[in-house]
């Protein structure tokens, strides 16, 4: 992780050779830049560079990483940044942001690329906005830990070392619990979607359960994610292009890890039960096949038709399972790459939101706007949940109907939710993966979701 620090030291006397200003605030520093746009003028031996600043959340995160990456190409390793005000929470976004920024997936590259490990930012008042960079950096460690599983590749992240991941975090502090259970106790259990979606593969399913207990508990959350931790589609079997990025078909379990792992840090008193299925969608002699018919968790029988459409499978078992179990959680909120219609109905930018709850709906509108991350409330369609009907099986698990992908995925889903009204699905299948390299989101994995939550549950 980057080092951020705040400092009252005049910037020129700091050991750094690039200080970042907003356009505008140069002339404070005394320091004049032709035109309005980004420029740079040389002052009292360093480099004095201006960049125009929105003065609002995703202005001040996207200030801070056009710095960084301008000290990047420079190959300048620390750099000074002037604030464009000095609001408590501009710290944390400056923070955030540089977190954000300053990530990269280069494990497994010889040539490592070029990084800024040392940002001052410039304070009045150092010591008071301390715990601001603190925050901002650990939204986005959490974010950064989100990214790095869903990057790390389909052979080094399976069904077996992604249980792990969540049994490591359980260690971290004594508020965690966890709960693992292997193929052959969901066998007994009849979880008998899950399973079949993992036939094909040579991989074990693992179905994990990881609780975080605080001192004191105002709100009890169910945060559910999706964990195919590849999707080749199975029998139904994807082309090169759809096939190429589905390592980050468990993101949204790793969404719920992000911030899982970040509240041993946090500790907020919300208690969240984390729940995922992870397994490996593959084809084989011994996999699921179209017009198998199984079981789910809560008896529903469903007849597979596509063997593509099995993260709704997993979930059906997983929301089974809360709804049976948890019945007294006040939210359940899934987080899926459930579907490549959603991405034809919003695009990339912007997740689905399927929910009837409106404290939900409200808080991820509203933290999601504030952290940078879209989403758009999409709605449930009666119309729609009546093609998922089969004539063999309760369900079936394709519409067999081109349109609404998203919806008919999410009126199926809503079978497995004994109290829809305090559910939400969210389809993150476009925001998960980054094909662009923009900002404080480089190519790769976004982490999709993880600020959005934990802003929401440290207001809670
Ligand atoms: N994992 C995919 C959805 C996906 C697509 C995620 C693109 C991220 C990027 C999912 O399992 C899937 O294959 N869905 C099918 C459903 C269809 C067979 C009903 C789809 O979207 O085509
Ligand atoms: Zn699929
Ligand atoms: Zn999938």
């Amino acid at each position: 992780m980057i080092t951020v620090e705040s400092t009252n030291v005049n910037p020129f006397q700091l050991p750094v050779r690039i200080l970042f200003v907003p356009r505008g605030k140069e002339k404070e520093l005394g320091v004049a830049i032709e035109g309005d746009k980004e420029g740079f003028s040389f002052h009292e031996g360093k480099i004095v560079y201006a960049i125009p600043v929105s003065d609002n959340p995703d202005g001040i995160r996207k200030y801070i990483a056009r710095a960084i990456r301008l000290a990047r190409e420079y190959r300048i390793d620390s750099i000074a940044v002037i604030p464009p005000d000095e609001e408590k929470e501009t710290y944390f976004f400056l923070a955030e942001g540089a977190g954000l920024a300053a990530y990269t997936f280069d494990k497994y590259l010889n040539e490592k690329p070029f990084k800024v490990s040392k940002v001052f930012l410039i304070s009045s008042d150092p010591n008071g906005v301390y715990g601001e960079i603190k925050k901002g950096l650990h939204f986005a460690e959490a974010t950064n830990f989100a990214r790095d599983l869903v990057n790390e590749p389909p052979n080094v992240i399976y069904p077996e070392t992604l249980r792990d991941v969540a049994i490591e975090i359980s260690r971290d502090d004594s508020s965690f619990d966890i709960e693992v259970f292997d193929r052959e106790k969901m066998e007994r259990m009849g979880m008998e979607a899950i399973l079949y979606v993992g036939k094909g593969s040579a991989r074990e399913p693992y179905f994990v359960h990881l609780t975080y207990r605080p001192e004191k508990t105002r709100r009890r959350m169910a945060l559910v994610g999706k964990a195919v931790t590849f999707d080749s589609g199975g029998l139904n079997i994807k082309t090169y292009e759809g096939m190429k990025t589905m390592k980050m078909d468990m993101a949204g379990s790793a969404t719920v890890l992000g911030v899982m792992k970040a509240l041993s840090y946090f500790k907020p008193d919300v208690e969240i039960h984390a729940f995922f299925a992870a397994v490996e969608n593959m084809p084989d002699g011994n996999a699921d096949k179209p017009g198998d018919i199984v079981r789910a968790y809560n008896g529903k029988t469903i007849e597979i038709l596509n063997t593509d459409a099995e993260g709704r499978l997993t979930l059906a078992d997983v929301l089974s399972y809360v709804s049976k179990h948890f019945p007294n959680v006040d939210y359940v909120l899934d987080f899926a790459t459930l579907t490549g219609a959603i991405m034809v109905a919003l695009g990339p930018y912007r997740a689905g939101l399927f929910t009837d709850n409106t404290d939900i709906r409200e808080a991820l509108m509203n933290y999601g706007h504030v952290e940078g991350e879209g989403f758009w409330h999409m709605p449930f369609d009666e119309r729609l949940g009546e093609k998922m009907k089969s004539r063999v099986a309760d369900l079936k698990n394709t519409a067999e109907m081109r349109w609404g992908g998203a919806i008919t995925a999410a009126m199926f889903l809503k079978n497995f939710v004994d109290f829809p009204e305090r559910w939400a699905h969210v389809d993150i299948a476009g925001t998960a993966f980054t094909t662009e390299d923009s900002d404080y989101n480089p190519y790769g994995a976004t982490g999709f979701g993880v600020r959005t939550l934990l802003r929401w549950l440290l207001s809670l």
